[in-house]
């Protein structure tokens, strides 16, 4: 499905890297190297450490940037006895618009289940933000030839309560966890594959409209080197990035991945 009117989204996941004077310095120099004319092509999100969040809010705000300001996870629930947790109620009052949901390192490491990342997918949208909702097979998955089964899978548990105006708001990060990190990345044509299957899995579960509309991600190592191959691909709508997102000469070059086209 061509993607001709779905605007690209470049989305940094920083992880736990950058302390708060990291970020603003980070945030400051990516905002000398990207253009006007570079946040007209495509959408950037930042997705810091929440302990950076309050202090990018302020720069992006006083310094009026273009930067749209992403966090990385969050609780289920608006409030309560859930101690060192994040709820999404408390993201939206730092204008938090974008949030991460069900990161593979979530899932693996923290134990984050499809039915709680459902919970946290209705709670990010009831404070009016918008989730990144990452899927993605392991290693073993893929060799079994598990790979559409388990991302489909991930997406209908995920997306069983949304309407359509929720689905189509969305953002669907298709990451194979065993690229994440690795220096390895799918083909930009088994990136097209999986998210292609995913949007036609939208198609049914929601609706053509939800479908054409929804942005789908790919992610797992994308650096400037690689970037312009995976976007050329139809369904793919943008990346999301972590270890080169920590550079911002190299995030920079991602993001004006479309000068670099022929
Ligand atoms: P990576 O991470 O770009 O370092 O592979 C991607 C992610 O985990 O979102």
């Amino acid at each position: 499905m061509s993607n001709e009117t779905r605007k690209p989204l470049i989305s940094g996941n920083w992880k736990m890297n950058h302390n708060h004077f990291e970020a603003i310095q980070c945030i400051q120099k990516l905002a000398y190297l990207l253009t006007k004319d570079d946040f007209a092509a495509v959408d950037v999100t930042i997705h810091p450490p929440f302990t950076d969040l309050r202090s990018a809010q302020t720069l992006i705000d006083a310094d009026e940037l273009r930067f749209i300001l992403g966090a990385q996870h969050c609780h289920e629930a608006d409030s309560g006895a859930f101690t060192g947790e994040i709820s999404a109620q408390f993201l939206a009052k730092l204008n938090v618009r974008y949030v991460i949901v069900g990161h593979s390192e979530r899932r693996e490491l923290f134990g984050e289940t499809d039915e709680v990342v459902q919970q946290k997918l209705v709670s990010i949208q009831k404070h009016k933000m918008t989730p990144i909702l990452c899927v993605g097979e392991t290693l073993s998955d893929r060799e079994a030839g598990l790979t559409h089964d388990k991302i489909l899978g991930q997406v209908r548990t995920a997306l069983a309560k949304q309407s359509v105006e929720q689905v189509r708001s969305m953002v669907i990060a298709y990451e194979p966890i065993w690229a994440i990190g690795t220096g390895k990345t799918a083909t930009a044509d088994d990136a097209q594959r999986v998210i292609s299957a995913i949007r036609q899995e939208v198609a049914k579960i929601s609706s053509k409209m939800a479908a054409e509309a929804i942005r789908l991600q790919y992610g797992g190592s994308v650096k400037a080197s690689n970037i312009g191959e995976i976007m050329s691909q139809p369904d793919i709508d943008g990346v999301l990035v972590g270890g080169a997102s920590l550079d911002s000469a190299e995030f920079a070059r991602i993001c004006q991945y479309r000068l670099r086209a022929s």
